[in-house]
């Protein structure tokens, strides 16, 4: 797959609707809002006993695996349950492709299918976007994690849980630790910061596992994990992304630890309420220590419960905005007509 073309534009309808969920580079910060908005009017929801809504009945949604996922596929699951959808889940790594039937064949198939909704995730940065060009324009791409470039419902359900615990934006410092280079959540999290007006994002890091040019993304680089810390209100620690390294980026993971882990006594440098997440899977002792992660001021499985209510928020804006698409295609089909 060639690079990516960043074209958000194809996530929106003309009316400035969401209709694919590919990337938050590009997107306004009234749809961001929107997503978190809606979002909530789910929580208030589960709070209740009801906890399904028809929004999505008679819609079949694919959940479109080809990387391994737990917490990423079952609250898309989950979501697509509670909107009332049929679910199917493919886990293409071990399916048609493996017999030897191309991606295209596959998706075609798919489409064949009367299918809604793809859920994509891949390790190949672009692929969501390709299978959106490639696809019929009436199925809404749903991008669960591509290679390095981005992670977006990860990053709007982040931003959630950051509204959550502490209010608005405007006044924010936060910090985001660890291997930013291989990071998918971090490129989306530092553009969903940039856009919805947090002023202070900073990026704590050893050289080698920070992007050359990550100042350009709009933060402030640290090295020192307890300067970087000093009064932030969030620190999102993040994996070592051993699988995607390539050569040996640090002199060991026990090194790593001890100049990057996040323990108790290096979060003191923090705000005294500062809220520690994670997108998890969490490795303890290797980037976090479980005092931490298990602590007061963790937050790591919030994430995971809002990830549903954000998750449905994204599937029902893109399902209308589908339909809005459909209903002007139907509408210009007609004058066209003679
Ligand atoms: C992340 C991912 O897959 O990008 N996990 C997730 O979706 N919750 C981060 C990771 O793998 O470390």
């Amino acid at each position: 797959m060639g690079p990516i073309a960043e074209s958000p534009q194809i996530q929106l309808t003309e009316n400035g609707q969401l209709r694919h969920f590919l990337t938050i580079e590009g997107l306004p910060a009234s749809l961001l809002n929107e997503i978190l908005d809606t979002a909530d009017s789910f929580i208030s929801m589960e709070q209740q006993s009801v906890k399904k809504v028809p929004l999505l009945r008679g819609k079949t949604v694919v959940n479109l695996f080809f990387e391994a996922s737990t917490r990423t596929r079952t609250t898309f699951e989950l979501a697509a349950k509670r909107l009332s959808a049929d679910v199917i889940n493919l886990n293409i790594s071990t399916s048609a492709t493996t017999k030897g039937e191309s991606l295209l064949d596959t998706l075609k198939n798919l489409e064949a299918m009367a299918s809604d909704m793809f859920i994509v995730r891949h390790a190949s940065s672009g692929a969501p976007h390709f299978i959106a060009e490639q696809v019929t324009p009436d199925i809404a791409i749903i991008n669960a994690g591509d290679g390095r470039h981005a992670h977006p419902t990860q990053a709007m359900l982040d931003m959630f849980t950051i509204r959550r615990h502490k209010g608005d934006f405007d006044r924010l410092k936060v910090a985001i630790v660890g291997d930013i280079l291989h990071s998918r959540v971090a490129r989306s999290q530092i553009q969903a910061l940039n856009i919805l007006g947090v002023p202070d994002i900073r990026v704590i890091g050893p050289k080698t596992l920070l992007p050359t040019d990550v100042e350009s993304l709009g933060v402030k680089v640290y090295h020192r994990l307890v300067d970087g810390l000093a009064d932030v209100d969030v620190v999102i620690m993040l994996r070592l992304q051993n699988e995607r390294m390539q050569g040996a980026l640090l002199p060991s993971q026990h090194e790593f630890y001890r100049l990057y882990g996040l323990t108790k006594d290096k979060l003191r440098y923090a705000h005294p309420d500062a809220i520690v997440m994670h997108p998890g899977p969490i490795n303890r002792g290797v980037e976090i220590e479980s005092e931490v992660a298990d602590g007061a001021q963790s937050v790591i499985l919030n994430q995971v419960s809002y990830g549903i209510a954000v998750r449905m928020a994204v599937m029902s804006m893109a399902m209308s905005g589908q339909t809005t698409q459909q209903q002007a295609r139907a509408l210009q089909n007609d004058e066209a007509a003679p």
